[in-house]
């Protein structure tokens, strides 16, 4: 299992540091919540702070847009540094153009369904994409109940993977900490975001590696 902490937990003030921080405790990408108050109720940030805090981490920028018209960001992102963006299926964008653009800045596409999206609205698109996220919260804020019951979307979209011979990842966003890391590991999840369970742990590093153990028991 690849951990993947959000910055949304962080203290945005200092989140340099603490970008730094959660690299050296064993994270694998770091995952970087972008919300414009349009598409979901919440404003974070943009292109450039992640530009500014790329220098704080080599580990792979995972970019979450949570923006109505990503295609229109697009280049912004790519130049700041991103290394995998990913945007919802239902924000305004046409899905083709918006993955064409990623790819034309040799950055890794992913798309993201929201938990009331069917996970079958990313098939069409499954042979271009690098990942595929699946919320596990309604996206918008940090610290917020887990819900099981995105686990058959989880186990439908991992059948097709596998019947189709393909590598794309699937990464689950929202409320996983140590109580249901397990279950992501089970359903096949590959990444797992976690903002308050790593941010707001005493020790990162410990705390990193506490999911990964447990995911390894059901993986
Ligand atoms: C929610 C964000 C998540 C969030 C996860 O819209 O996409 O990445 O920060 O935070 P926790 O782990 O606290 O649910
Ligand atoms: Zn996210």
């Amino acid at each position: 299992m690849k951990i993947a902490p959000s910055v949304l937990s962080c203290d945005f003030s200092i989140m340099g540091s603490e970008t730094e921080r959660v690299s050296k405790a064993g994270a694998d990408f770091i995952h970087l919540d972008v919300m414009d108050g349009h598409f979901v109720p919440n404003i974070t940030f943009g292109a450039p702070v992640i530009k500014y805090i790329r220098k704080y981490s080599p580990l792979p920028f995972d970019v979450h847009l949570m923006i109505s018209e990503p295609l229109r960001y697009i280049d912004d992102f790519a130049a700041a540094g991103a290394d995998i963006i990913t945007f919802h299926v239902e924000s305004d964008s046409d899905i083709q153009s918006t993955i064409d653009r990623i790819k034309a800045h040799g950055k890794k596409a992913g798309l993201v369904v929201k938990p009331n999206t069917p996970v079958e609205t990313v098939f069409p698109y499954l042979e271009q994409l690098y990942m595929v996220l699946i919320m596990t919260v309604e996206p918008g804020f940090g610290g917020q109940t887990f819900m099981y019951d995105m686990m058959p979307k989880v186990t439908k979209l991992k059948d097709e993977i596998v019947k189709r011979r393909l590598n794309v990842l699937i990464e689950a966003d929202g409320g996983i900490n140590t109580g249901t890391v397990g279950e992501c590991a089970k359903a096949g999840i590959d990444v797992s975001v976690s903002g308050t369970g790593i941010f707001k742990a005493k020790n990162a590093a410990v705390a990193i590696a506490e999911l990964k153990r447990i995911a390894r028991v059901y993986e």
